[in-house]
């Protein structure tokens, strides 16, 4: 077994196991991938004051997310189709982090449902939304995830239509995979997780496989997501929503100041400024690069989280220094996940659990709560 130090190791090994279908889906972005590039890149032009001769004795990353205590501000963010980077995938990542003590998000396009989450996790986790037009279903899914106990809904707004990744549409990304003559060929390479498959029954979209009315086709991904989502969505929707969910709801994929506002007004918990791992609008901004503006804009008036482009703990402090209470990864756990199941997901965690506390500490803090613009140096252009 190789020394692994970093979440790039996790990926390589990752992309050695996994039949390409899979891969490329995680490893992706929309169009020219710009965004997804940046994404990752604009975190290295921010740089970490260095600080000497402070007690750094006593550290501690603990800190709260929508009120609930985490070991670390990172949470697991929802990833469509874990369940096919590894068998049972969800209930593995969703594991994972519940004995870490942070959040698990579990995807509307899960493979795993929330029930069977459910039934392999003790701590609840949080259930994330696609808006969807038939409104009983989506009805039916708050109801599936209140028996479930998720304390928080997750709702997911830029993707009212798809950011087409080339990469899946040549692939004919689909779960489970079609078997066509350069499917199996590629899945006869990759025996270890083919075997993992074979072992388990939990190969179809479980949120949505029999549960859905007037959908042709839910094992092909995007004839799915364009037949099934709203292209009409709006804030009054969300609204309903939180209104329908009667808990925690966080709003997921805020890029624009304007768009924080309104997610404050209609009284979110939380909003994620997300541009979905460059996965929807190719050639926006990184979402690093928008943080300060938003957290200008509604700081005072609702909790901010980050994702998109995480890679590393030092990205963590630094989102978190810039405003944010807390961030989600999602390839950095998915690239775990497809190296090693469940054992990857907490060594992806590890991993950056302990760059964040040694950055902490090199920057002269002891308490991740205490992380502020006093530890950075941001170029212009950010914000
Ligand atoms: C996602 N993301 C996502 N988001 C969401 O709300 N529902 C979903 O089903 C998915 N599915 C999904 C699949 C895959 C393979 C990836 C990589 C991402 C977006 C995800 O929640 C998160 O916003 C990004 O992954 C964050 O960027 P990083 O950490 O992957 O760079």
């Amino acid at each position: 077994m190789p020394v692994i130090t970093n979440i790039e190791d996790l990926r390589r090994i990752y992309e050695r196991r996994t039949p390409r279908m899979f891969y490329d889906y995680a490893e992706s972005g929309s169009w020219t991938e710009q965004t997804f590039r940046e994404n990752t890149s604009d975190f290295s032009h921010i740089r970490l004051k260095q600080r000497v001769a402070v007690d750094m004795s006593g550290r501690s990353t603990k800190s709260q997310m929508i009120g609930e205590d985490v070991a670390m501000p990172v949470a697991l963010a929802p990833v469509g189709l874990t369940g096919m980077q590894s068998a049972d995938g969800e209930i593995k990542a969703a594991r994972a982090a519940e004995k870490f003590g942070v959040p698990y998000t579990l995807s509307t396009m899960s493979i795993c449902s929330i029930e069977d989450v459910a039934a392999h996790t003790t701590k609840p986790f949080w259930f994330q939304v696609y808006t969807l037009k038939d409104d009983d279903f989506m009805r039916r899914l708050f109801e599936r995830a209140h028996e479930a106990k998720c304390s928080a809904i997750v709702v997911t707004v830029d993707l009212q239509v798809l950011g087409q990744r080339h990469k899946d549409l040549k692939n004919g990304l689909s779960a489970p995979p079609k078997l066509t003559a350069k499917s199996i060929a590629n899945m006869m390479t990759k025996i270890p997780w083919g075997l993992e498959m074979l072992g388990t029954k939990r190969r179809f979209f479980g949120n949505i496989v029999g549960h859905a009315k007037g959908v042709s086709d839910p094992s092909s991904l995007s004839t799915w997501t364009a037949e099934a989502f709203d292209p009409a969505l709006n804030w009054d929707r969300i609204a309903q929503f939180k209104e329908w969910w009667g808990g925690k709801v966080i709003v997921k994929g805020i890029m624009e100041p304007e768009d924080a506002r309104r997610a404050a007004d209609i009284g979110a918990d939380a909003i994620v400024v997300s541009n979905h791992g460059g996965r929807q609008l190719d050639g926006a901004v990184s979402s690093i690069r928008m943080l300060p503006s938003i957290v200008d804009a509604v700081g005072k008036d609702v909790e901010i989280h980050l994702d998109s482009g995480i890679r590393t703990g030092q990205d963590v402090l630094k989102a978190l220094a810039l405003g944010a209470k807390g961030t989600y990864i999602g390839r950095a756990y998915t690239y775990g996940l497809g190296a090693m199941g469940q054992a990857g997901v907490t060594k992806a965690l590890e991993v950056i659990h302990k760059e964040l506390d040694v950055t902490m500490a090199l920057c002269g803090e002891t308490d991740v709560k205490n992380l502020g613009p006093q530890n950075l140096y941001v170029p212009k252009g950010y914000g």
